[in-house]
């Protein structure tokens, strides 16, 4: 069957494309949640328990690992769900919807219990719309995926009555070295996270839709060689970079929960795709130029107030940065 016959037998419509983009939208949202989350974690575990109770340290660091692990299970899922879409002639969101952090165990898993019940709903919805205008593929792929809500949603249940250690208000005052940590500096890390939900979405999405165009190549051999495999590569280095972009965006999350502050979870800029290959390459290239410059500025505003931590995380972020500029540098030239 060629590729017109299949299109013709998969009555699309722009109101499938929402619904199948709302599905996105959810996972890019849970996989932010879940993962800041397990970010907290990090601040919960050293805050709240005492180090005696060694079952109970086991419980949080077993959550910790849980709640990264799903998330990129979320995120995977976006990619499948980005993947059909570019594939049935659509074009993949980048919008995310609005994450709910909470403040310890118990609230992380009523809230996952809330998320994932919510994703059942729309996944069954779409099983039951793919059914009907016989997209057979996208209804399999929504019921593996269902499973796995399913699997997600009973773990949650599991800890929603865990009893959790509540931090205690400290009762000594505002300790004089914290005092460097105001709310304009958090201000100015968080326009660090946001730049690497950014990263995180963007290149997703263009790593699915330059997939599809290397599905699609032209077959002369000089297309082959100018475009084609420019395609590919560019896929994969994406893929490549969005891991790094993760860790970053763990690493400065940990770093403010840490501090006491809150993280965002709202990309900005808010993350562009393109509509070819050498889009992609111009867009991320201008992506992490910008982060470079709002790292250097961190750098210089840490070391000002003397947060050795944070300027080190810093150094070491702008040099990856730097070499995904490179990366996507050399494919311009
Ligand atoms: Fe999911
Ligand atoms: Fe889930
Ligand atoms: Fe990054
Ligand atoms: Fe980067």
């Amino acid at each position: 069957m060629s590729r017109s016959e299949f299109f013709m037998a998969v009555k699309t419509s722009p109101e499938y494309f929402d619904l199948l983009n709302q599905a996105v939208e959810r996972e890019f949202m849970v996989s932010i949640q879940y993962f800041l989350q397990h970010a907290k974690m990090e601040k919960i575990i050293k805050r709240t328990i005492p180090e005696n109770i060694i079952l109970d340290k086991t419980t949080y660091e077993a959550v910790g690992k849980f709640l990264r692990e799903i998330s990129i299970n979320e995120m995977k899922h976006a990619a499948d769900i980005m993947e059909r879409i570019y594939y049935l002639g659509g074009e993949a969101t980048t919008k995310s919807g609005k994450p709910t952090i909470g403040n310890s165990i118990s609230e992380f898993a009523q809230l996952g219990v809330k998320a994932e019940e919510e994703a059942l709903m729309l996944y069954r919805k779409i099983i039951e719309t793919a059914g009907q205008i016989g997209d057979w593929q996208t209804r399999e792929l929504f019921e593996k995926i269902y499973r796995q809500e399913e699997e997600h949603l009973f773990k949650f249940q599991e800890y929603t009555s865990f009893q959790d250690e509540k931090e205690e208000p400290s009762k000594v005052p505002y300790p004089e070295w914290r005092k460097i940590f105001t709310d304009d500096y958090f201000d100015l890390l968080n326009k660090a996270v946001a730049a690497e939900i950014t990263g995180i979405i963007q290149y997703t999405n263009q790593h699915e839709k330059a997939a599809l165009l290397e599905l699609r190549r032209k077959n002369t051999a000089l297309e082959t060689v100018m475009d084609t495999n420019k395609a590919e590569v560019v896929s994969k280095l994406l893929k490549e970079i969005f891991m790094v972009e993760m860790e970053h965006f763990e690493k400065i999350s940990e770093r403010i929960y840490l501090l006491d502050g809150e993280a965002t979870f709202t990309p900005d800029p808010l993350p562009v795709v393109g509509e070819t290959v050498l889009d992609f390459l111009r867009l991320d290239h201008a992506l992490e130029s910008s982060a470079i410059l709002l790292y250097r500025q961190i750098i210089a505003e840490a070391l000002k107030r003397g947060d050795t931590t944070t300027r080190h995380l810093f150094e070491e972020i702008v040099r990856q940065e730097e070499d995904h500029f490179w990366d996507f540098d050399d494919f311009l030239r």
